[in-house]
């Protein structure tokens, strides 16, 4: 009897789109992600503004507000057709499988995920500065409250991975990588390393790769195929082919 498949499979936020969660970027744009000011006004900011350690030293009010947006956005956000599709396979599938999401929301576990590994931190987890634990968190961090592990008082920053830092999971994602026999990349720009370079490892390791994605993506040249169209749709079509 052959073995099932090991599969990875890489999510950016083009499978959130569908749920009404912005990407970073756009056909022909750079990196502007749009928030709300604490008027009410509609703002773009450059992500250096607001995703690396520098802006949080320099400016941490607006880091802080910026990310309780998003954090408080989730909770009007629902997982669609690729999340539950992606969760179906999870549960179903016999052979090794890892969904790495770049993705700071939580729609896969909401899905029913499990053998999942957010690489760029998650919205809904603060990690105090002061006694480097992570607890889970839902409301803002604006106020600058306290620890609910070491009770330190305005220590608490998003528990996400910005710019320069190093992501989570590294290990684990490169094991993965080395054992896989399919590589799936979904709803990514390929833009932003080291993610973008997880097809050219599963490749060299020997794995089949397939991009699912909107537009044909900085990565499209590395994949041995890419299917274009929105995830919601071309996600649960290739699960269904896959699960048979
Ligand atoms: N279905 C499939 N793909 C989609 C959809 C959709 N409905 N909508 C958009 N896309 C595609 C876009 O065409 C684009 O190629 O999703 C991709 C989103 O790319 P980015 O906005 O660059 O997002 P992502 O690749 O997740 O960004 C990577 O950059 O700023 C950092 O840490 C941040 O995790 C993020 C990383």
């Amino acid at each position: 009897m052959t073995r099932p498949m090991n599969i990875v499979i890489l999510t950016g936020s083009g499978i959130s789109a569908e749920s009404g969660i912005p990407t970073f970027r756009t056909s022909g744009a750079t990196t502007f992600w749009d928030y709300i000011d604490s008027g009410g006004v509609r703002r773009s900011h450059p992500v250096e503004e607001v995703c690396t350690p520098e802006a949080f030293a320099r400016d941490p009010a607006l880091v802080q507000h910026f990310y309780d947006q998003r954090r408080a956005a989730l909770a009007a956000a629902e997982p669609n057709a690729a999340h539950h599709a992606l969760a179906r396979l999870d549960s179903a599938w016999a052979g090794e499988l890892l969904i790495v999401t770049q993705n700071v929301d939580d729609l896969h576990e909401r899905a029913g995920a499990t053998r999942l590994l957010h690489m760029h931190g998650a919205l809904r987890s603060a990690w105090c500065l002061a006694c480097d634990g992570r607890s889970a968190w839902d409301g803002p961090l604006e106020q600058g409250p306290s620890c609910p592990a070491c009770g330190a008082a305005g220590a608490l920053r998003p528990d996400i991975v910005w710019f320069g830092e190093i992501p989570y999971g590294m290990e684990r994602i490169d094991r993965a990588l080395e054992r896989a026999d399919l590589f799936v990349s979904i709803g990514t720009s390929g833009a932003v390393y080291p993610a973008a370079g997880f097809v050219r490892t599963a490749r060299y390791h020997g794995a089949a790769t397939l991009e699912l994605n909107l537009e044909p993506s900085g990565g499209s040249i590395f994949f041995d195929e890419t299917r274009l169209g929105p995830a919601g749709q071309l996600v649960p079509e290739w699960v269904d082919a896959l699960l048979g």
